[in-house]
């Protein structure tokens, strides 16, 4: 019998011994006894971090929808998978069970067959938070098509170059979406990033807020017309194992942002167990994860985790302000939810409003409490583990990334003692180092570096779409035979680790990863900006807020200044989305270089964070004389 679900702090040491000792075998007897495979594999893993080249169960055959799906129906045909609960509070919840899923994945399967959409070829999602966008993903997942979601909050732009890097064959989309209340034109978006993607040849439309939107002939088309017509079963592609599954685009800290590819077997087998025991999910347990499926944290742990263990996952569409800063908590209570798993950006976010809006709500059906996407702060978790866990629920501060296509590090409930900003110890099969900057691994306890993993898991990302070299340079060259994770991290004296924040140029805004680089370079096309930098600064609420340094062309000279800042951010609204808008902007005549021209990030970071007592070495820079007018007028 594997460790499928482990229950105590011994067993977790004494199974992440036999995980690291023999790795393939571990995995393998993971893979065997709790999935449906149509051929198992020939070798459980080929791996090469050189090259890389990273192989999971290698000759397997299977298909991801079967093991979410259809092998639940016999024993779970009538059990809640979806539980749809709508923006509107007064719009019902839409319970979608196991039979209902089957059905609904199977005629969304057939009208993408209808259109073309074969093995292969890329779909493009860009869909509010309502059931087809799940169901999109497995519909894609039974033909194999490979999906590529872009979250619905990305710019017409930021679309039509996801859309573009790829070369999708069709979008899903609907007429608009409803965000608290407001709604928003996403079927206009699709249409302006349309004009810009010859690949896409379809573009099918949920009818979600009955607006009247322009429909293109021969391209578009409403969707529930072809559902209702199209037949009701579609049997599933079977599917290698190392076939991919979905692109996912992530920021980089230059050039265009990366389609992070995962594949199908490692994925699966990898989000399935994580989601198991990092959330001590039993039958019958009601589980919400208030991510979007737009990132990663919903693909792993919305979709495919969840119902690979034939779970009840909640879609929530709206937000946690509306109708008022009580709504995830009148959520938890209505389902009687038992793992709830957020994002520390909305913690802090509750945790300024009256405890009123908590206190009055029963939370006693939550057993787990997660977070993701950044560190999370002292404050915040004291107070979701006092106001919302009622120091009953463990916090499971889980460290991952798109990248990783699964939790890494992160305690296990109810087995690993917590302690507040410690995402404590590596999960079941992962091997983390922390190596100095000369590429030397740091040995032992109470050491800090960059965190990097020594050894594969099954659900990495294989490679970068279309782009190769660039997988390889980001991740693998930086310290050799390891994967290079981009964020700092300290062990502790009893090996915990702390995640300490990225060390290159992203900047993690509520939760959000954003790349510096492309907006500096949507700022630079603004007519009256000559030259740009961006960088990240400490914010109570979004962990993370942007700061930008602009030198303005002698035309921006005489212009207002507020209007000006006005317009850079429409520019970045317009180039990226709304969540990559800056929230200082200060105008300067020059920008701190080093000899070689490169902007020293490192000294703006220290102005931006009002942390100047201590700027370092500045003597190597071309125009050191800068650096007190930019301190002067800081904001
Ligand atoms: C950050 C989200 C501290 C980190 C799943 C990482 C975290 C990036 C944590 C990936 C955490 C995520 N503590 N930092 N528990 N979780 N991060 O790709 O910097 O959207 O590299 O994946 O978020 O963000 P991504």
């Amino acid at each position: 019998m594997s460790n499928y679900h482990i229950k105590h702090l011994e067993e977790y040491f004494q199974v992440y011994r036999k995980s690291v000792r023999n790795p393939e075998s571990f995995w393998e007897e993971i893979a065997e006894e709790h999935f449906l495979w149509r051929k198992k594999w020939d070798n459980v893993l080929d791996w090469d971090f050189s090259k890389p080249e990273i192989k999971w169960f290698e000759g397997a055959k299977l298909n991801i929808t079967e093991n979410c799906i259809d092998r639940h129906l016999t024993t779970r045909g009538e059990k809640t998978a979806l539980l749809f609960e709508p923006n509107d509070p007064n719009e019902a919840a839409e319970h979608i069970t196991y039979r209902q899923l089957h059905e609904r994945v199977c005629r969304m399967a057939n009208v993408l067959k209808d259109h073309g959409i074969k093995k292969g070829d890329r779909v493009c999602i860009y869909l509010p938070m309502i059931p087809e966008l799940a169901i999109s993903l497995l519909a894609c997942a039974r033909i194999g098509a490979i999906h590529s979601v872009v979250f619905a909050g990305f710019s017409s732009n930021a679309l039509a170059s996801r859309i573009n890097d790829s070369d999708c064959k069709m979008v899903l989309t609907s007429d608009g979406s409803y965000r608290g209340s407001k709604t928003i034109d996403l079927k206009g978006i699709v249409d302006r990033a349309l004009n810009d993607c010859p690949s896409v040849e379809n573009v099918l439309v949920v009818n979600r807020i009955n607006s009247d939107i322009e429909m293109k002939e021969g391209r578009d088309k409403w969707l529930q017309p072809l559902l209702d017509a199209a037949y009701s079963d579609c049997v599933a592609e079977i599917m290698d194992a190392e076939d991919p599954l979905f692109i996912l685009y992530t920021s980089g800290s230059t050039g265009k942002p990366k389609g992070m590819v995962h594949t199908t077997g490692g994925y699966m087998v990898y989000t399935a167990y994580t989601f198991k025991n990092v959330f001590q999910y039993r039958e019958n347990d009601i589980y919400w994860c208030t991510a979007d499926i737009g990132w990663i944290t919903g693909h792993s742990y919305i979709v495919y985790g969840p119902l690979a263990n034939g779970a009840t996952t909640v879609m929530f569409e709206g937000v946690p302000s509306y109708p008022d800063f009580g709504r995830f908590w009148d959520v938890i209570e209505k389902h009687k939810i038992n793992q709830f798993y957020t994002a520390p950006t909305a913690i802090r976010a509750l945790a300024k409003q009256s405890l009123e809006f908590v206190e009055k709500h029963d939370l006693s059906s939550l057993k787990v409490l997660g977070s993701v996407g950044e560190p999370i702060n002292e404050e915040a978790w004291h107070w979701y583990n006092t106001n919302v866990g009622k120091h009953n629920s463990p916090i499971v501060d889980t460290w991952w990334q798109t990248e990783t296509g699964g939790i890494m590090i992160t305690p296990i409930p109810y087995v690993t003692p917590t302690t507040p900003t410690y995402a404590t110890l590596p999960f079941i099969g992962v091997q983390p180092a922390l190596m100095d900057e000369d590429g030397k691994e740091l040995k032992g306890n109470k050491v800090e570096g960059r965190l990097c993993i020594k050894f594969p898991w099954p659900g990495m990302a294989r490679t970068i779409w279309g782009n190769h070299d660039r997988y390889r340079d980001t991740y693998f060259s930086a310290y050799k035979d390891m994967y290079f994770s981009g964020d700092g991290a300290l062990r502790d004296a009893v090996g915990y680790y702390r995640i300490t924040g990225r060390v290159d140029d992203v900047v993690i805004v509520s939760g959000h990863n954003l790349g510096t680089a492309p907006i500096e370079d949507a700022i630079n096309e603004h007519p009256a900006v000559a030259e740009s930098a961006i960088v990240g600064f400490p914010h109570d609420v979004k962990g993370n807020a942007l700061y930008g340094f602009v030198i303005l062309k002698e035309i921006g000279e005489s212009r207002d200044r507020d209007n000006l800042r006005k317009e850079i951010n429409q520019q970045i609204t317009e180039h990226i989305g709304p969540i990559a808008k800056l929230d200082k902007i200060q105008f300067v005549s020059g920008l701190p270089k080093t000899r070689s021209a490169k902007i020293m990030r490192r000294i703006l970071r220290k102005i931006a964070s009002k942390d100047t007592s201590n700027l370092g070495d500045t003597s190597t820079l071309l125009n050191p004389e800068v650096i007190e007018e930019i301190m002067e007028n800081s904001l």
